[in-house]
């Protein structure tokens, strides 16, 4: 493996996806914790990526952006010969389960086929590091107890996780197979500024402060294990400088809250009445329980989330408000269809 990185202080890195939720958050605290490094960020700028999201960094001379899909392969293959970053972040990908559900093709472009194309793009060229942003939705659901450990077998169960499960095959195979230098991080569900309005926080902010319904599925009791999306940033950011390539780390925060008490949470906040919740018919297929075991991340890694949810869910639900003007901004016609679809014969 003589082209891996011997030296990770300084870096130039290739991000994608840095025009969604997660990937503007990591390119905004990069830059603000990493002074001499650089960021090229490529994104597609689907329905979820929206550069307003990095308006703060736009002209700062580490920051690059360039319009693209990791599925095409000359414009990948390019931009990794005319910047030659030692790392490659990839956070690119559709990430909403229920928009699987009703058209999985795009996920299997996207995650699968997108992530090989990188995976090709970064052996040819030597790539120091290839970092793939994973889930915990790859393990599957849990029952009533236990933990999601690296050692967990992959049982996906959602197209969404399937096309990410698939993913992480090939960046496994990649890095048994041609000793390409890769990690793999699996974190749980992520909640703060800039979560495109169709996942479950944003959107019941948003239905809330309109006083309109929320729509919880089944008996809004399945769990999700909550971290705030700085922390999946300092995750990632500890991985990609101390991590051993080949492994896979596991991110989350010891936050487990049914959707209804994630509910009820928002509501408070707002001052808004629990009549406006409403139960419709659950999600096909939907996992009932995850949670991470963080153990390896935290004993190896040294890594420690640095946010409460009580603290951090109060500053989400203030940063929408302050924000409408964004909401009104990514609320396309698209999502208006999107919405009618999803929810309107529940
Ligand atoms: P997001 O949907 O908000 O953003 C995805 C970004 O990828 C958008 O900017 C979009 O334009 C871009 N993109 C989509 N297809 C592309 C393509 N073909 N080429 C280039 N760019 C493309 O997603 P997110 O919530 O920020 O998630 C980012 C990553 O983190 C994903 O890989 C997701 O699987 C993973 N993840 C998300 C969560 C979560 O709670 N949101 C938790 C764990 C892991
Ligand atoms: P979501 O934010 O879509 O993330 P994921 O499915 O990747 O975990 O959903 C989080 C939880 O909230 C999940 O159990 C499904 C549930 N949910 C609802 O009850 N109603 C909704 O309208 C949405 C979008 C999600």
């Amino acid at each position: 493996m003589h082209w891996q990185l011997e030296k990770v202080e300084l870096m130039k890195i290739l991000v994608t996806g840095g025009c969604g939720f997660i990937g503007a958050n990591f390119i905004k605290y990069y830059l603000a914790t990493h002074a001499q490094d650089t960021v090229i960020n490529l994104d597609a700028l689907t329905y979820a990526g929206n550069l307003e999201n990095l308006s703060l960094v736009q002209d700062d001379p580490r920051y690059t952006f360039v319009k693209a899909d990791i599925g095409d392969a000359p414009t990948v293959n390019r931009l990794l010969e005319s910047h030659a970053p030692d790392a490659v972040v990839n956070f690119a990908a559709e990430s909403h389960v229920d928009r699987s559900v009703t058209d999985p093709e795009i996920f299997v472009r996207t995650n699968v086929l997108g992530t090989h194309v990188l995976l090709e793009a970064a052996l040819r060229h030597k790539i120091g590091r290839f970092l793939q942003v994973s889930t915990d939705e790859v393990y599957g659901s849990l029952g009533a107890t236990g933990l999601f450990s690296e050692a967990t077998p992959l049982a996906p169960n959602s197209p969404y996780s399937a096309s990410k499960t698939a993913a992480d095959m090939f960046v496994r195979a990649y890095s048994h197979t041609f000793e390409l230098p890769t990690l793999i991080t699996r974190c749980s569900n992520n909640y703060g500024p800039y979560q495109f309005p169709e996942k479950l926080i944003p959107l019941f902010i948003l239905n809330a402060h309109g006083d309109k319904a929320l729509p919880l599925y089944g008996d809004g009791l399945n769990v999700r294990d909550w971290l705030y999306v700085e922390d999946h940033c300092s995750a990632i950011d500890t991985v990609l400088h101390k991590g051993t390539p080949g492994e896979v780390y596991n991110v989350g925060g010891n936050c487990e809250r049914t959707n209804r008490q994630i509910t009820e949470t928002i509501l408070k906040i707002l001052g808004k009445p629990d009549s406006l919740i409403q139960y419709v018919t659950d999600r096909p297929g939907h996992d009932r329980r995850y949670a991470i075991d963080n153990t390896k991340i935290r004993k190896e890694l040294g890594w420690e989330p640095q946010h409460t949810f009580e603290t951090a869910i109060e500053k989400t639900v203030h940063w929408y408000l302050e924000n409408t003007d964004w909401l009104q901004r990514v609320l396309s016609e698209e999502y208006r269809d999107y919405y009618e679809k999803q929810y309107g014969g529940r």
